[in-house]
């Protein structure tokens, strides 16, 4: 059987890795032959808590859990990384400002890239999920400059499922009747949510989303606000943010990475944005239309681009030029 591979979740007391865990730990993500190591990060008030988590994972009995350990010290946490899941942030307390909350996020995103530059393997995947979840990547990319930067992500895959859910739900097709939805920019209510490339299959028939929907006023609309303001609706309703949803997303999107997208597929995901070839500036973690194989991704280049998205895809850009600016003060000061 294969060698372990060691796996890093941050936020490992919180409520999405509490939905995330078991399905990393029962082999949807790295395969059903694939043992893992799982490593636990959080810290140090909330160890308690992850000790309880620690008990359930050995309660679940998973054959490929080999070893769970719980840290809240970073050279524990981050050595001989294969993968590393950054879930835990700084959350926005009330009365909290914006430059408040990346302040808090810069400090604790450089100290994880700089813990990944240290002690992880230079071939780790990182996938950053904590909010504001493309800064924070950068931050951890270039804070471990040995790590080469097409190894880092961060997780728009939410808000592409949210897409594709609602394109389904529209079409009464199943959601995987719905591919090649793009979410383009910063996971944040900037996001564009596009489906002038998507496909959706009905009853067999494959057909351009604008085309199965039949209405361009709701795709152009409520669609597209319905999932930027998804987050905040979970909320409103549970009272906590979303997590289950989040985790699967998580799960898609490791998966993806290790195993490669399906042929003639893309997903989204926030990715370095140098190279790109739709005009968006390149120093930023910005979520594109995603080709992945051999775990390399490459951004689905050529897709036309009219004068409403163009908009979009500029505005969501300025949003994380903006808040990327902010944030290398931060770094710098
Ligand atoms: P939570 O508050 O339940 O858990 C967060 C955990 O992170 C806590 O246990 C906390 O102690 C821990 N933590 C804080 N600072 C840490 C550090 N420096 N190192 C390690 N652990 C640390 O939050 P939840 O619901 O699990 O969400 C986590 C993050 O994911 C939030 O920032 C949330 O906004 C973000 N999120 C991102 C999504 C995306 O699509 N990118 C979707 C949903 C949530």
């Amino acid at each position: 059987q294969a060698e372990p591979i060691r796996v890093l979740v941050t936020g490992a007391a919180g409520q999405i890795a509490y939905s995330l865990l078991y399905s990393i730990a029962k082999g949807d993500v790295f395969g059903k032959d694939q043992p893992i190591i799982l490593v636990l990060l959080d810290i140090p008030p909330m160890l308690p808590v992850v000790d309880g988590v620690v008990m359930e994972l050995q309660d679940c009995a998973l054959p490929l859990l080999r070893e769970v350990i719980p840290t809240a010290d970073e050279a524990v946490g981050f050595k001989d990384l294969d993968a590393a899941i950054l879930v835990g942030s700084m959350p926005r307390r009330e009365g909290m400002e914006r430059k408040d909350l990346l302040k808090a996020n810069v400090a604790i995103f450089k100290a994880q890239g700089g813990a990944l530059e240290k002690y992880a393997k230079k071939t780790v995947k990182v996938l950053v999920v904590g909010n504001p979840a493309n800064t924070n990547c950068l931050i951890a990319a270039k804070s471990a400059p040995s790590i080469p930067k097409e190894n880092f992500s961060c997780l728009t895959r939410l808000d592409h499922n949210r897409a594709s859910s609602q394109v389904a739900m529209r079409c009464g097709v199943s959601s995987d009747s719905v591919k090649n939805v793009i979410i383009w920019g910063n996971h944040s209510s900037t996001q564009y949510p596009d489906v002038h490339h998507a496909k959706v299959n009905v009853n067999g028939a494959e057909m351009g989303a604008y085309d199965a929907v039949k209405d361009d006023a709701w795709l152009h609309g409520d669609f597209i606000s319905t999932v930027q303001l998804r987050g905040a609706a979970v909320i409103k309703a549970r009272k906590l943010s979303s997590a289950m949803s989040a985790a699967k997303a998580i799960c898609d999107h490791m998966r993806d990475i290790w195993f490669g997208t399906k042929e003639g597929e893309f997903i989204s995901m926030g990715v370095y944005a140098a190279g790109n070839s739709y005009g968006i500036a390149e120093d930023l973690i910005y979520s594109f239309p995603i080709q992945i194989k051999n775990k390399t991704w490459k951004i689905v280049d050529g897709l036309s681009i009219n004068d409403f998205s163009r908009a979009k895809m500029d505005a969501t850009a300025a949003e994380l030029v903006e808040e990327r600016d902010t944030a290398l003060d931060f770094l710098s000061q």
